[in-house]
């Protein structure tokens, strides 16, 4: 249909292909929930509205000082000082710029093209707000590639089009993600709670969520179960909250009677989230209640065995026990990795699930690189 010259010279839209377009573009963003990928859908909406050769949509980081972007996926942010440049006149300025000759514009910066090697010759740069008419960033547009190559005061129209419904569905965006990333520090905080030897055990909550994530996509676990895994295994010990200092902190070895205490932890956690009617803590429920069961049912509180435990309780027994292992308690000390390798080859198929084990030094790796990444020694040196 097209060749390959015609390819970066595009035909101006009809009404009626730019409401197709819209109506297209909005059912691909309404799926999508990061932040950066309903950003770079944005752009690729801008871009094809107003057949230019480039575009993005910048957003204003939390001081002001910068705005930032995503352009592609895998490739880390990009920046730029928030008042340099044609986008930040136009926010500066709080209104839409249109120019047809970059180079003969003094407020345009040709530093960016030096660097890249790119020509600029025509660009729309309008800010883009939130429902309450605030400034939360800027579309920017480069080199129309339909037509007589210039922008024109339509297309100014149709970028402001974008940037309206930009603003509306960024905001959404991103006030979600704040509610998650607020979930997220609620869950971690409780669950470190449940630690109570938070001292030794600091990074305990943390690891055990990576460990349980690289676990769930090691056997082939959906990226969205797997994340609510992570988001949930943090929380499995929150029941030792009920459990007196005098055993949790106990140098030694635990009577009988000690233990059969400390065993309750697993209900007592269920208890506390069982109620509620979110998935993630309906899942931290189901954690906290069978992390202490093992494959070959000869754990606790039900003694249920093999697939009668849930799949996010099996994996996070895995996660927490290397843990455990790892890491100095205060009745024992970090044992060493080979001895730590050693039992869940003899515990495959008795404490573990078999499948979980092989998924587990399958991803021994990636393992390996968040306990060095989350090691409690280092957190101490970051905090205080
Ligand atoms: P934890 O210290 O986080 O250990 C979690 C799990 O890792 C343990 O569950 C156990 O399956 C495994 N684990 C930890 N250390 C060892 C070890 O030295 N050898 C072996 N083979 N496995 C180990 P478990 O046994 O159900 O214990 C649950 C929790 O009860 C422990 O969490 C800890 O808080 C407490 N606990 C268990 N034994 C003692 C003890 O002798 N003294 C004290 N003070 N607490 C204990
Ligand atoms: C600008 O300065 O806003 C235009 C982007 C560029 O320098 O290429
Ligand atoms: C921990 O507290 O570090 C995990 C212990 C458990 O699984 O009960
Ligand atoms: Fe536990
Ligand atoms: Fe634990």
């Amino acid at each position: 249909m097209q060749n390959k010259e015609a390819s970066s010279y595009r035909k101006e839209l009809e009404p009626s292909q730019i409401l197709e377009m819209l109506f297209d573009y909005v059912a691909r963003i309404s799926k999508e929930n990061s932040v950066d990928s309903i950003l770079m859908l944005l752009a690729d909406l801008g871009r094809e509205l107003v057949a230019a050769d480039r575009c993005t949509l910048w957003l204003l980081s939390e001081d002001k000082t910068q705005l930032w972007s995503k352009v592609a996926h895998g490739m880390p942010n990009i920046s730029i000082p928030s008042n340099s440049g044609i986008v930040g006149h136009a926010i500066r300025g709080n209104d839409s710029i249109l120019i047809n000759d970059a180079y003969h514009d003094e407020r345009f910066n040709p530093e960016v093209d030096k660097r890249t090697g790119y020509h600029t010759r025509s660009i729309i740069a309008l800010p883009v707000y939130d429902g309450d008419k605030n400034i939360i960033g800027a579309f920017q547009a480069i080199n129309k590639v339909a037509g007589s190559a210039l922008f024109s005061e339509e297309d100014v129209k149709r970028l402001k089009l974008a940037a309206t419904y930009s603003g509306s569905t960024l905001q959404t965006a991103i006030q979600r993600k704040e509610i998650e990333d607020t979930q997220r520090d609620i869950i971690f905080t409780m669950g470190e709670a449940g630690e109570t030897r938070s001292k030794e055990t600091g990074n305990h909550v943390k690891r055990v969520a990576e460990y349980s994530y690289v676990i769930a996509k090691s056997m082939g676990m959906s990226e969205s179960e797997a994340e609510l895994l992570r988001m949930a295994s943090p929380m499995h010990d929150i029941g030792k909250i009920a459990i007196p200092d005098e055993i949790l902190k106990k140098p030694g070895k635990l009577t009988e009677a000690e233990f059969e205490i400390m065993k309750t932890h697993a209900a007592v956690g269920y208890h506390i989230l069982k109620n509620s009617k979110r998935s993630i803590l309906q899942t931290a429920a189901i954690v906290s209640y069978q992390h202490h069961e093992k494959y070959n049912g000869k754990g606790y509180p039900q003694g249920l065995k093999g697939e009668e435990i849930h799949i996010f309780g099996r994996i996070t027994a895995v996660a927490d026990v290397f843990d455990a292992l790892g890491s100095d308690r205060v009745y024992k000390k970090a044992w060493a990795m080979d001895r730590i390798l050693d039992l869940f080859k003899e515990e495959r198929g008795e404490h573990f699930d078999p499948t979980l084990v092989d998924a587990f030094f399958d991803a021994l790796n990636t393992i390996d690189e968040i306990r060095v990444k989350f090691s409690d020694t280092k957190a101490e040196e970051t905090s205080e």
